[in-house]
């Protein structure tokens, strides 16, 4: 059987852009791995930066597969944000995929389906294939429009130092040349076998026609010799996009969709004996990358089994999980455990630990953020902003940089004062005060049963199903 490694769709990058942690753009250690206090937009917590420095070492190293790490600390101590810096730290070539615990239960996928998928797209595939190419300079390109629109018709000329080619266009070349803005000028690399087109930059003879020029316009020699070559190229894929793109006529429009429904285990039986085959014959790499599950207490112990299994498994990214959870049940069982994780779970990890921010260091963060969503505070506001952030929890003071601009705005200026965080403070209430007005008057929600108190001197009545 043969395995498809590559769709003519467009490759797939990854789209997971957490906003809340935009600004973070690495762990901020130095070359020895040290954290520096405030640095790629991390702030404190010295010791768990530390320690994911080393843990990025060895995953770059590819020391550490089948091992997992836990981030535990209370709510708001920057567990996730130490994850994302471990991801923007390692590079676009190392998989990594980010999923919260409660996203593995949908109705569309079993939880150990939704899990394996996340598994499969935190383990990279590099082929290294050779492929027929067309490199050289475009002399010329025309194209003919046909009056009703529909069909495109044209002419590419397209030469080397040594010789010079004109090729028929059809539609679908037509398409590719406009989409990447082709010009007579530019040297060009069109792969055979889809007939991709990548611009390699412009040709030095065209140094002088400054009209087609960006301000980072790259230049290179025109190419020598034949126009047909065959190159090396390498492409990295997901263990998931393979599967994808073999388990269905049209895989990869479900790649965009993200609707890939459950995958046969044949599928990927066969192709994980395929890659081990290409592995084998040195035309692939394995690049185990990693998988990071956020809040993981929300898993339940089928999860928890899964992962340990899924661990030991020849191909296996690394995991990194993060929960807030102290001495705490398990879900699906009756025992309490060490952050809610089974204790064979538990053994395999390395634990980090976060702890609660100093008051310096939280109005740093808070002026980071505020800078990040270009809002302006003055003093007053952002000294408010940490005592609240102090007594409350990050997170919500963080909230509060955008509604304060909001409520600004309102007095028609871009400043943020003492007297819009006031009035964000009032209008939005933090968990704990909503946990107190809910207590105070429980009376009037609705419960667990579905009972509901309308007056004060009622009995309750029964609301629901
Ligand atoms: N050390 C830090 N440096 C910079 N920003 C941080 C730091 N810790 C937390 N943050 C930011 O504070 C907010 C809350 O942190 P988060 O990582 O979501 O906490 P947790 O996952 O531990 O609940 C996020 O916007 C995060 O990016
Ligand atoms: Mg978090």
């Amino acid at each position: 059987m043969s395995i498809a490694t590559k769709s003519d769709g467009e490759t797939v990058g990854n789209l997971s852009l957490i906003a809340a942690h935009s600004h973070i753009t690495g762990l901020g250690l130095d070359d020895h791995l040290q954290p520096r206090e405030n640095s790629q937009g991390m702030v404190g917590q010295l010791k768990a930066r530390k320690a994911a420095g080393v843990i990025l070492k060895m995953i770059q190293q590819g020391k550490i597969a089948g091992r997992a790490i836990l981030i535990a600390g209370p709510p708001s101590t920057g567990k996730t944000a130490i994850a994302m810096g471990i991801s923007q730290s390692l590079g676009s070539d190392v998989p990594f995929t980010a999923i919260a615990g409660s996203e593995v239960f949908s109705k569309e996928l079993s939880k150990t389906e939704a899990l394996n998928q996340a598994f499969r797209k935190s383990i990279g595939i590099q082929i290294k294939e050779e492929t027929e190419v067309i490199e050289g300079e475009v002399v010329e390109i025309q194209i003919d429009r046909s009056l009703t629109g529909g069909h495109k018709q044209g002419k590419l000329t397209i030469r080397t130092t040594d010789m010079e080619t004109i090729y028929e266009l059809g539609n679908k070349m037509i398409d590719e040349l406009t989409k990447e803005k082709v010009i007579a000028g530019d040297v060009i690399s069109i792969d055979k076998a889809n007939g991709k087109i990548a611009k390699l930059g412009r040709s030095y003879t065209r140094a002088r026609d400054y009209d087609a020029m960006g301000p980072d316009t790259k230049f290179v020699a025109c190419p020598e010799g034949e126009l047909q070559t065959r190159k090396e190229v390498v492409h990295t894929v997901s263990l998931h996009e393979i599967d994808v793109i073999n388990s269905r006529q049209q895989g990869f429009l479900a790649l965009f969709s993200g609707d890939t429904g459950e995958i046969r285990s044949e599928v990927r039986d066969q192709i994980n004996m395929k890659v081990a085959e290409w592995k084998e014959e040195g035309k692939a790499d394995i690049i185990p990358g990693v998988l990071f599950i956020d809040e993981v207490h929300m898993l339940d112990i089928e999860c928890f089994s899964y992962i340990n299994r899924a661990l030991e498994d020849d191909f296996s990214p690394i995991v990194i999980m993060a929960t807030n959870r102290g001495i705490s049940k398990t879900r699906g069982t009756n025992y309490k455990s060490p952050h809610g994780l089974p204790l064979d779970l538990l053994d395999r990890s390395i634990i980090i630990r976060t702890e609660g921010y100093k008051e310096d260091e939280i109005k740093s963060i808070l002026s980071i953020r505020a800078q990040e969503e270009e809002v302006e505070l003055n003093a007053d506001a952002l000294s408010l902003l940490t005592k609240i952030g102090m007594e409350t929890s990050l997170r919500y003071a963080a909230n509060l940089i955008a509604v304060s601009h909001q409520i600004a705005k309102k007095r028609r200026t871009d400043t943020v004062a003492l007297d819009d965080v006031k009035r964000s403070y009032t209008l939005f209430i933090d968990s704990a005060r909503s946990v107190q007005f809910v207590e105070e008057n429980s009376s009037q929600y609705i419960d667990d049963e579905g009972r509901v108190q309308l007056s004060k001197n009622e009995d309750a009545m029964d609301v629901g199903a």
